[in-house]
C-alpha cells in the first residue's frame, strides 16, 4: 500500500540546511495499523506530511497503492489526496460553525457526491463513532473526545484507503485517548490500513506494529507481540 526506499529530506534556511529525513525505508501493506513513534523534533510529521502529499521529498521514492508520487501538481496531488486518504489531526480541524454531520459530510461534497447520499453517508459514519444523537450539534457542543471521533467519521466517510493520523491523542487526556485508540483499533479490526503518529510509548503500543524514528532515522521497526488493549485502567 504504501512503499519508500531512501527518502531525504532537508529544510533550508538562509544558508543553512537541516537534514530531518536521514534515507528512510519502509513498506506498509493494507490492513496494518502502524505506529510511527519518536519524541518531539525526530521527523514524524515531515514524514506524515510526505505519506500526505503535503510536501515531497528532496530524493527516495514513494509509491502509494502502486502510484509512484512525485512532481505532481497541486491539483493532481489534491485528487489523490482526496481517492486515497483520511485525515486526523491533533487539534481535530473541525469547521465551528458546521454541525457534526455536516463536517463529516464535507470531503464527500468535495467529492461531488449528491446531498441526499451526503447526509446519510455522513450519519452512517457518525453511528459508526457513535455520535449519530450528536449529528446536530456544533463542534463547541462537544468534548475534545467526541470532536475527534467526529474528525475520524469525517476521515472514514471519504473511503480512503489508508487513514493518517498525527498524534490523534495529543490534546485529550488519558481516558479519551483510549477511547480514541480503542475506536481507532476497531476500525482497522474492519480492514483499513491505518498510521498513527505519536511519541507516547502507550499508544504506539495500541498499534500492531511500531516504527521507531530517532533524528531522521528509523532506529528500529517491529511487530507488537502483545498489542495492548486501549482499555483505560484507574
Ligand atoms: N517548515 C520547517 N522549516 C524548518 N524546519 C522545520 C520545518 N518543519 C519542521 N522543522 C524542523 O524539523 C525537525 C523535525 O520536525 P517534525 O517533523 O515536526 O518533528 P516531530 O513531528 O517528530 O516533532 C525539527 O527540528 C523541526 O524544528
Ligand atoms: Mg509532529
Amino acid at each position: 500500500m504504501i512503499e519508500i526506499k531512501d527518502l531525504h529530506k532537508s529544510y533550508k534556511m538562509g544558508s543553512n540546511s537541516l537534514h530531518v529525513l536521514k534515507g528512510l525505508n519502509f513498506s506498509i501493506a493494507e490492513g496494518e495499523l502502524v505506529a510511527i513513534m519518536g519524541s518531539s523534533g525526530s521527523g514524524k510529521s515531515t514524514l506524515l506530511n510526505i505519506l500526505g502529499m503535503l510536501d515531497e521529498a528532496d530524493s527516495g521514492t514513494y509509491d502509494l497503492d502502486g502510484v509512484p508520487i512525485k512532481n505532481l501538481n497541486e491539483t493532481k496531488a489534491a485528487k489523490y489526496r482526496n481517492r486515497f486518504l483520511g485525515f486526523i489531526f491533533q487539534s481535530f480541524n473541525l469547521i465551528n460553525y458546521k454541525s457534526a454531520m455536516e463536517n463529516v459530510a464535507l470531503p464527500l461534497y468535495y467529492q461531488k457526491v449528491p446531498r441526499k447520499e451526503r447526509e446519510e453517508k455522513a450519519l452512517k459514519y457518525l453511528a459508526q463513532v457513535g455520535l449519530k444523537e450528536w449529528a446536530g450539534h456544533l463542534p463547541n457542543e462537544l468534548s475534545g473526545g467526541q470532536k475527534q471521533r467526529v474528525a475520524i467519521a469525517r476521515a472514514l466517510a471519504a473511503e480512503p484507503k489508508v487513514l493518517m493520523a498525527d498524534e490523534p491523542t495529543g490534546a485529550l487526556d488519558s481516558k479519551t485517548s483510549y477511547e480514541v485508540m480503542d475506536l481507532i483499533q476497531k476500525i482497522n479490526d474492519e480492514g483499513n490500513t491505518i498510521l498513527v503518529v505519536t511519541h507516547e510509548e502507550d499508544i504506539a503500543h495500541m498499534c500492531k506494529r511500531i516504527v521507531h524514528l530517532k533524528d531522521g532515522v528509523i532506529v528500529e521497526d517491529k511487530k507488537v507481540e502483545q498489542v495492548r488493549a486501549a482499555q483505560y485502567v484507574k
